[in-house]
């Protein structure tokens, strides 16, 4: 695609990635993504904020072919997504300069061999002129790494913020509008990098809060013309409010362990509890990590495997720790044939949830009456718990 207008002077280029399906070789990506980079033309210097995976480089600089003049480039965030593209530009435009968080200087150089002769780190506030356009830099770190900052420009309103509020969303539209899709692929983007942030993110969110802009000009996914809808988004996902609802990530081999967290379903939902149950064999980790932003409790589900949990339910397990929910209450269900440690396992997965544990049943072989009502206590538990959030 060419270059496309945002406002007189400031144009999106970069690319958009239709056919990715995986991030990180990790995290899903249903609907693709894009990486958006934006040309800032002032009356005397231009401009380029970020850039593209490097997989895009050739449609990015074919964007820039007819740009003359690039002055300065802004780095918000070194990851290769958004930086890959860096060291063409640079050396097309010999005598830009590249503009970055000093915690990011280090991580350019080394991971695209930027010399640091081309680099100028700037401070939390700092300004550069393009002439009729100034450029603030606000240093907003962990979202997601720690060099992360955004590029504010006041004469147009509007906050370049790369990671942050981005959505993976591959889109030929330029701005979100008020499509709830949006705000559910950029919770998605939320849950699987920024949560385990979530307490810092908080006095970011404090620091953009106090400009005044229009759109927030993300590096993935569409502009929010409506910003004030993914900022208060943001601002219920960082709080600290927990919602009445349990999550539930099991296997189950010959369908034990499939018992227990129906029963427990049932009987929470009697009890007026939400619930979301997920089978680790066929769900897609971003959803579970999109349930695990406002649950009050999750319920772990695992048949016994080599005396230890079922290798999805230890994958999903640890990935739940390093998420970093806020979850209030967990509790850990399942089955075994002989003999088990599987809970004492899962429960040492996760010292990062600070959770109070709410129990553990375990049962040998298909449930039995006394499994079923352990669950349904279990079930009571947390739902005189939940009443109390
Ligand atoms: Fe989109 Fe952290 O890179």
């Amino acid at each position: 695609m060419k270059p496309r207008i945002i406002c007189d002077g400031v144009e999106l280029v970069g690319a958009v990635d239709w056919n990715r399906r995986l991030f990180d070789a990790l995290i899903p990506l249903p609907d693709g993504t894009s990486y958006n980079a934006y040309l800032v033309k002032g009356s005397e210097k231009t401009a380029l904020i970020d850039s593209a995976d490097p997989v895009y480089q050739d449609e990015m600089m074919g964007q820039l072919e007819n740009v003359e003049r690039i002055d300065y480039i802004i780095s918000n965030h070194s990851e290769q997504d958004h930086s890959g593209t860096i060291p063409a530009v640079l050396k097309k435009y010999g005598n830009a300069i590249l503009i970055c968080s000093p915690k990011a200087k280090a991580m350019l150089v080394e991971h695209l061999n930027v010399s640091v002769d081309r680099i100028k780190t700037v401070e939390d506030g700092e300004t550069i002129s393009l002439g009729n356009k100034t450029l603030r830099f606000i240093m907003t770190p962990w979202v997601h790494w720690p060099e992360t900052m955004v590029t504010y420009l006041p004469e147009d309103k509007i906050l370049f913020s790369c990671d942050f509020f981005g959505s993976h969303l591959a889109t030929t539209d330029i701005y979100s509008g008020n499509d709830a899709y949006v705000l559910e692929a950029a919770k998605r983007y939320y849950a699987e990098i920024m949560m385990p942030f979530r307490k810092t993110i908080q006095s970011n969110m404090k620091k953009v809060r106090e400009l005044k802009f229009d759109m927030i000009a993300p590096s993935h996914g569409p502009v929010h013309n409506q910003p004030e809808l993914i900022m208060s988004a943001y601002e219920d996902w960082i709080s600290d409010k927990v919602s009445n609802l349990v999550v539930i990530p099991y296997i189950s081999m010959h369908g034990s362990t499939e018992k227990l967290v129906n029963h427990l379903m049932g009987a929470l939902v009697e009890l007026g509890v939400k619930v979301q149950k997920f089978e680790l064999s066929t769900t897609d980790v971003g959803k579970l990590a999109m349930s695990l932003v406002d649950a009050a409790t999750i319920v772990i589900g695992t048949p016994t495997v080599h005396v230890g949990p079922h290798p999805s339910v230890f994958s999903a397990t640890h990935l739940a720790n390093a998420l970093r929910p806020k979850l209030k209450y967990a509790a850990i269900i399942g089955s075994y044939g002989w003999g088990t440690k599987a809970a004492e396992q899962l429960t040492g997965l996760i010292p990062n949830l600070k959770v109070e544990a709410l129990g553990t049943v375990m049962c040998k072989g298909y449930p039995n009456d006394e499994a079923i009502k352990a669950i349904e206590a279990l079930a009571k538990t947390i739902s005189e718990k939940h009443k109390l959030l």
